[in-house]
């Protein structure tokens, strides 16, 4: 998980800026039932203060998808 360790966890894991944290799927569960449609859209074009791209620069959707899943783990 290198691409997330440098992308994604820098907020991801603390909460910063109202991101949702790894390991809280209460935190999740809203979002995931946006769809995981609109969870990518939101990942590759940003929402509020979630950057576009995430910070990985070099992810592909396929990767986004699994970092995504990763995180909502639980929800
Ligand atoms: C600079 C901080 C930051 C980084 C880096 C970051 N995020 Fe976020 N992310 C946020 C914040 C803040 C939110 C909450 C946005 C909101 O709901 O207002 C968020 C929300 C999300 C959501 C939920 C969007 C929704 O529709 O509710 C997903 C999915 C997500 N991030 C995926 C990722 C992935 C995948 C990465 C790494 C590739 C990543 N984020 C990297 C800050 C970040």
């Amino acid at each position: 998980m290198a691409q997330w360790a440098r992308s994604c966890a820098l907020c991801h894991v603390n909460g910063e800026g109202g991101a949702p944290r790894v390991g809280h799927p209460d935190e999740w569960i809203a979002r995931v039932a946006q769809g995981e449609t609109a969870l990518l859209n939101h990942t590759l074009e940003g929402y509020n203060n979630m950057p576009p791209l995430g910070y990985c620069m070099d992810c592909e959707a396929e990767d986004f998808s699994a970092l995504i899943r990763f995180m909502a783990d639980g929800s």
